[in-house]
């Protein structure tokens, strides 16, 4: 079978890695493209230039390669609906239709869902003009959590400490600060907790749980600083027990598979669960419709399961045909090299050498690189994510900043303590 990949950062390196190794391209000849990819999936995959934004291109692609799987890595092309058009044109495809990807697409259309199956999360106000937005503030209680309702790139949410800050940033995500993405806004109660990601597969009626982690999103050591996109994170996230991860299955990815197939937008792919652990219990933060970056990248290096297998099943609908996926014990660590610069704007073009990162069996996924002639360069905020397992977080975490210290990347930066929350934990 021949499989697509799209997208381009160390999350589809990460994909394009454990795809390659899948029994159908590993062993009976597959070919495994990726649009647009990045230097470092050259290794495993074959770089192809295909616009993800035009669908007819994608479909002809498909057939001109037999292709018997598309993977759509980012959440943009999910929310214009790629899968819908490669579903239409009879191409298997790991990905939620436009309808289903709402989920991570618009902030209103996940709370309203919430509330028709009862899923636990946070109360909220969908506001559709300033002045409603201003008024609904009076009935939550600092700190106030505003999100504007499309894709913001991950910045979309404000948590504003009083009420003049509250009222700033929603003339801000009114006035366009977001684009369309802000001409909604949705404002929620504040919840306390500790947060922490689950993931599942689902062909729209059978769920696999396919593994948890935590991310640090804070530029600086000691999660200080603004938000990134991520600047590291592990798999497991510990601090989801047994008994958490059946208590989000029963109360939040069940019902929500259930309600999206009542609804008659039934969700294929991964399904992303932002978590809050409160003291009331698991509550829901947010849905994203695809793996995150750079979680994904933490739970390829554990998966044991033919990832290949996982998703044709999604995209088939013969996911109860399948075993539960299989996971090393290991604990996963990622690091992410970032451009000096991120989260503002990086420093382009800095060389990078990667020397002998790998050596100790860590992997360096490439974020933002691209060949400048025979060098490798930034092309990024977050250029590398240097992985590496170990037995337990301690274990992994020396492993990873071992490779990190490895490379040589003089105009980027990471941070120091990834995993810190959860080797305190471990003592
Ligand atoms: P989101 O994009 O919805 O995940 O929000 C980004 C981040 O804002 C989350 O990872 C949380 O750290 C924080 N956040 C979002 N909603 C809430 C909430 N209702 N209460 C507390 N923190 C929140
Ligand atoms: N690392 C967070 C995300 O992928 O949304």
């Amino acid at each position: 079978m021949n499989i697509l990949v799209l997208g381009s950062g160390g999350r589809e390196h990460a994909l394009c890695w454990k795809l390659a190794q899948s029994a159908a391209i590993a062993e009976h000849g597959g070919k495994l493209y990726v649009a647009p990819g990045n230097p470092g999936m050259a290794e495993c995959a074959e770089l192809v230039t295909l616009d993800a934004t035009d669908h007819a291109a994608v479909v002809a692609f498909c057939a001109d390669k037999a292709i018997g799987l598309v993977v759509i890595g980012p959440e943009a092309p999910l929310v214009d609906g790629l899968a819908d058009s490669l579903r239409a044109a009879d191409v298997p495809v790991f990905g939620p239709s436009k309808a289903a990807a709402q989920l991570e697409g618009s902030k209103n259309f996940t709370k309203a869902m919430c509330d028709r199956a009862g899923i636990p999360t946070a109360g909220y106000v969908h506001c559709t003009s300033l002045e409603q937005a201003k008024d609904a503030l009076s009935t939550f209680a600092p700190p106030f959590v505003l999100k504007a309702d499309g894709l913001a790139a991950g910045k979309g949410v404000v948590i504003a400490e009083n009420e003049d800050h509250a009222r700033e940033a929603l003339e801000d995500m009114f006035g366009g600060k977001f684009g369309s993405a802000g001409a909604e806004v949705v404002i929620e109660e504040f919840m306390a907790g500790e947060e922490a990601s689950f993931f599942a597969l689902t062909d729209g009626e059978t769920v696999i749980p396919f593994g948890t982690a935590q991310d640090h999103k804070r530029v600086g050591d000691g999660d200080t600083g603004p938000n990134t996109g991520g600047m590291g994170a592990y798999s497991p996230a510990r601090v989801l027990t047994d008994a958490l991860v059946a208590e989000t299955l029963e109360r939040i990815v069940f019902p929500t598979v259930r309600q999206l197939r009542k609804d008659g937008m039934p969700y294929v792919g991964v399904l992303y669960a932002g978590l809050m652990l409160t003291d009331e219990g698991v509550k829901l933060v947010e849905y994203n419709c695809r793996f995150g970056d750079p979680e994904c990248q933490v739970l390829m290096m554990r998966l044991q399961s033919d990832l290949a297998d996982y998703m044709l099943a999604c995209a088939k609908g013969t996911l109860t045909d399948l075993p539960p996926a299989e996971f090393a014990e290991d604990t996963a660590m990622t690091v992410v090299m970032a451009a000096n610069g991120y989260p503002g704007t990086p420093e382009k073009g800095g060389a990078i050498d990667l020397r002998d990162a790998e050596a100790d069996g860590a992997k360096v996924f490439h974020a933002g690189t691209r060949m400048d002639g025979e060098k490798l360069v930034a092309n990024g905020g977050r250029v590398l994510n240097v992985t590496a397992t170990g037995t337990d977080t301690k274990a992994a975490q020396a492993a990873a900043y071992r490779a990190v210290k490895a490379v040589d990347f003089p105009s980027g930066f990471y941070r120091n303590d990834i995993g810190w929350r959860e080797i305190e934990r471990e003592g």
